[in-house]
């Protein structure tokens, strides 16, 4: 592709605010957000709607979500070139999420397996927004006709689901929905937790050590690596039974672009301690810029809120267009 020509795939991805984004938020989905957005035309929300699932103190959801989207502008993604907004900002998100519910099966939304694992999480408070959180999240994608979606591992589920109820409104109404691909890259698809490397990273685990925000600073990410959990070999390579050294291997081979076999030879007959402060160091090279990015962004309120203003009118134009599209097909009563 020519610098600057751009294909005719609508690429579109969503982050939750519910907390600080982490390194496997960054090399899961916001690199690979950043190097689409140089081809393709993009559109990326803040999903605060879905951000309710769980409890917030509505102080903390405002500031999380203004803080989401100067991440998204900090990353370098243009709001002038690509559709940047809050989900809430744009009501037909829960207008065709409730439409859509009523075309999902329960038993297909009971097998999603990010629900029960949240139901367990915050076992006292199972609401039934949890329940139909890959509904919206399909409301989200279907409403765009986005044509490819990048996102970590863990929302490859989700991504089945609506395709699954996209197919099953086409084959009740017509073609009204394109039918989104997941884009799941080869590296970083599953940045795991520092502590219990069995559980992805994830900026709502209640354990700190567990994971590296954005935020973090160069002492913070030194001492969190040096913390992190791995194994009693202390012999650098990628292997059954080493989940900790998989996950720095992993996280070092993201920043450096370096392969495992070039990672192992580069620490061979060298201890953990070596590995982890190389690893701590390539993190903070990697974050550092971004994170000076993110404050400077972050100063300017103002121009958030038009970035964020702009990018709502943008994105509910599309999606204005789909619902009408969509009730018409239901047989809602036009006037
Ligand atoms: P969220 O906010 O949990 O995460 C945002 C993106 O980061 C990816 N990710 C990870 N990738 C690798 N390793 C990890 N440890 C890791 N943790 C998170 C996620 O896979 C995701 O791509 N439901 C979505 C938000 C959403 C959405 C959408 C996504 C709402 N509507 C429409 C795509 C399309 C979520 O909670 O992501």
């Amino acid at each position: 592709m020519e610098n600057g020509a751009k294909t005719n795939k609508t690429v579109l991805s969503f982050v939750q605010s519910s907390g600080t984004p982490t390194l496997g938020n960054y090399f899961g989905a916001f690199k690979n957000w950043h190097d689409m957005a140089l081809e393709n035309d993009c559109i990326f929300g803040v999903a605060d709607l879905h951000a309710i699932t769980v409890r917030n103190t509505p102080a903390d959801l405002r500031r999380r979500s203004l803080e989401m989207y100067a991440w998204l502008l900090a990353l370098g993604l243009e709001p002038e070139k690509n559709i940047i907004f809050l989900q809430s900002h744009v009501q037909e998100h829960a207008l065709l999420a409730w439409i859509l519910n009523c075309y999902t099966q329960f038993g297909e939304a009971s097998r999603m397996t990010q629900f029960k694992e949240k139901s367990q999480k915050h076992a006292d408070n199972v609401n039934v927004g949890l329940f139909t959180y890959p509904i919206l999240m399909a409301a989200d994608i279907l409403l765009y006709n986005a044509d490819m979606v990048p996102v970590g591992d863990d929302q490859k589920q989700h991504l089945e689901i609506a395709r699954d109820i996209a197919e099953r409104f086409n084959g009740i109404y017509g073609d009204v929905f394109k039918l989104p691909a997941p884009y799941i890259g080869k590296k970083g698809a599953k940045i795991l937790s520092l502590q219990e490397p069995e559980k992805k990273m994830s900026k709502s685990d209640l354990n700190v050590k567990s994971f590296i925000s954005l935020t973090d600073n160069t002492d913070v990410v030194v001492k969190k690596i040096k913390s992190a959990v791995t194994d009693s070999e202390a012999r650098v390579y990628y292997g059954e039974g080493k989940n900790g050294i998989n996950n720095l291997m992993n996280i070092y081979s993201c920043c450096t672009g370096k392969d495992f076999a070039e990672i192992e030879a580069e620490f061979a007959g060298k201890g953990y301690g070596d590995f982890k402060a190389a690893v701590a160091e390539a993190v903070v090279a990697e974050l550092e810029p971004l994170r000076n990015e993110y404050e400077h962004i972050l100063s300017d309120k103002a121009y958030i809120e038009k970035c964020a203003k702009e990018g709502a009118e943008k994105a509910q134009y599309i999606a204005r267009k789909t619902v009408r599209k969509v009730m018409k097909k239901v047989g809602f009563y036009q006037v």
